[in-house]
């Protein structure tokens, strides 16, 4: 079986989630449930960022110990992951041994190889980004507002040797086409490749920040943010262990836009070479979700919260909402009007009238038994060719991250099922006693609910609960499979249907 390694980037520890966090978790999760339905053994795995100064700085100002902040903090990411059905096979924290242990051991590894020196080190510190900066990050001669607090220091620390593999890292963009999407993230990286690379400084003083993991070569020096973080994704693949093989290089690493250069598409690629470790196969950079037009943050104080929306119309709702809203790789401006909107008209209207009128319609008209269909005319042969064409081009949106496109096109699929009954009018037939009125009427349900099954497979990994409960009512267990399921077979003919039901209630 086809293996296939997916992580997102793992939160910092300080603060609650939101709908930036929220929306790459089940960015992730779609993928991870694509690939499962398409047959390979996925290992999906998110987590938490723990050290580092603001979460020192946060549990300082609370008067607790970093780690019973870290704790608190990692029981509501990982209640926010329940909450919304994600479907993540392990949750990394950096605070935990298995991390710990190969942080230690890669950094030792390529001290003893002398990829990493220690240098006297005087640059602009930003404590709120915890970086050195450079002339190059102001605007108008000044610290732009993200930075926080600027102040200049010197220190000794320790580098790694970026810079020399510069090159390599340019040719290796340069020929392998998609290895960051969407494209011009690529490009946009190769221009960043165009200026020369510094050595990068991995380490913090102790006595500046004791909330770190300890460099194995020098206990007064702790592991500087990346070097910690970025490393998470080869320990929770189980590096030194026999599962390693399995899993690494991975597959995918979904991360937004402002982590990418230079952490995912420069460091990490080149701490990676640097360990003769193999490069993931693929990084997608997803959007910002904007409030007001300005990044949602912490810091900037605006911020939705995904649970609230989830409690209020569902979790599959809120799914659905930011998979359909957002076009990967762009920004996405968050409405509470355009979420109701969605909710009422794709989700109740749509799909939700949909199946309480066709189970409220074979319940009284064929005791709730899916009837055989007879007839193969005009308006079959058009829902079932409109089902064929509908099934590739969600194939293929799905597997290039087009969600939005893909699901536009599943709904559209979805009202043609039910101008397809507006064609055939089933209630109209039902009160006839004329054979092939009735032929007409046992094929018209027979078809619709074929077309739903269909339907509502191909929306397992967007809205997976309300997945379930639609095929609990067409007597189905949720699908494993997309290679089994997603043809056109009336497999469900002379089998009984379930009570009707309201997936998407009115008054919320
Ligand atoms: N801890 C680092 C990542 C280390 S990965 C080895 C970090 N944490 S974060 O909590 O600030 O962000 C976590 C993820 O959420 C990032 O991929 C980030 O892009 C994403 N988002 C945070 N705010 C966001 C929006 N407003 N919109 C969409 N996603 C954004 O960075």
């Amino acid at each position: 079986m086809k293996s296939f390694y997916i992580t997102t980037a793992i939160d910092y520890a300080n603060g609650s989630p939101h709908l930036g966090h929220a929306y790459e978790k089940v960015l992730t999760d779609v993928i991870a449930r694509t690939n499962r339905l398409l047959g390979s053994q996925v290992k999906f795995v998110t987590g938490l960022d723990e050290h580092g100064q603001k979460v020192q700085q946060g549990a300082q100002s609370e008067g607790i110990e970093p780690l019973e902040r870290c704790n608190r903090i990692a029981e509501e990411f990982q209640s926010m992951l329940l909450q919304l059905g994600i479907s993540n096979d392990d949750y990394i924290r950096t605070t935990q041994e298995r991390h710990k242990k190969v942080v230690s051991l890669l950094l030792q590894d390529l001290y003893d190889r002398g990829e990493i020196y220690q240098a006297e080190y005087q640059g602009f510190y930003s404590t709120r980004a915890e970086q050195f900066l450079q002339e190059k990050d102001k605007v108008d001669g000044k610290w732009p507002e993200i930075f926080g607090e600027v102040t200049e220091i010197t220190e000794k620390n320790y580098f790694f040797k970026l810079g020399k593999y510069q090159g390599w890292l340019s040719k290796h963009l340069n020929e392998t086409t998609g290895f960051i999407e969407p494209a011009h993230r690529q490009n946009q990286v190769l221009e960043f490749l165009k200026e020369p690379l510094n050595d990068l400084c991995i380490s913090r003083p102790k006595e500046r920040l004791s909330w770190g993991i300890p460099l194995p070569f020098d206990s007064e020096y702790v592991t500087y943010v990346w070097f910690d973080a970025l490393v998470n994704y080869v320990s929770a693949a189980g590096f030194g262990d026999e599962s390693f093989e399995k899993f690494w290089p991975a597959d995918l690493h979904v991360i937004g836009k402002d982590i990418l250069a230079p952490p995912h598409a420069v460091y990490w690629p080149i701490m990676l070479k640097a360990c003769n470790l193999a490069l993931p196969k693929q990084i997608l950079a997803h959007g910002w979700w904007t409030v007001s037009g300005s990044k949602m943050s912490k810091s900037s104080g605006e911020t939705v919260d995904p649970l609230g929306l989830a409690e209020k119309y569902g979790a599959d709702a809120f799914r659905y909402f930011v998979m359909r809203e957002m076009t990967v790789g762009n920004d996405a401006e968050f409405s509470a009007e355009r979420f109701e909107s969605r909710y009422r008209a794709d989700l109740g209207n749509d799909l939700g009238n949909l199946v309480s009128r066709l189970l409220h319609m074979t319940a009284a008209y064929e005791q709730g038994i899916v009837p055989t269909v007879d007839l193969d005319e005009e308006p079959e042969k058009k829902i079932k060719e409109h089902w064929n064409s509908t099934k590739d081009f969600v194939l293929d949106c799905f597997s290039s991250f087009q969600f939005s496109q893909g699901l536009d096109k599943a709904f559209a699929f979805i009202r043609g099922i039910n101008k397809y009954a507006d064609e055939r009018t089933p209630w109209k037939l039902a009160k006839s006693d004329e054979p092939e009125d009735r032929k007409a009427l046992r094929t018209c349900l027979g078809t619709m609910i074929e077309s739903l099954r269909l339907a509502n497979t191909m929306l397992a990994p967007v809205m997976p609960s309300v997945h379930e409960k639609i095929n609990d009512r067409l007597g189905l267990s949720p699908s494993v499979s997309w290679n089994d399921d997603l043809f056109w077979d009336h497999r469900l003919a002379e089998k009984k249907l379930g009570e009707k039901t309201i997936l998407f209630p009115r008054e919320v």
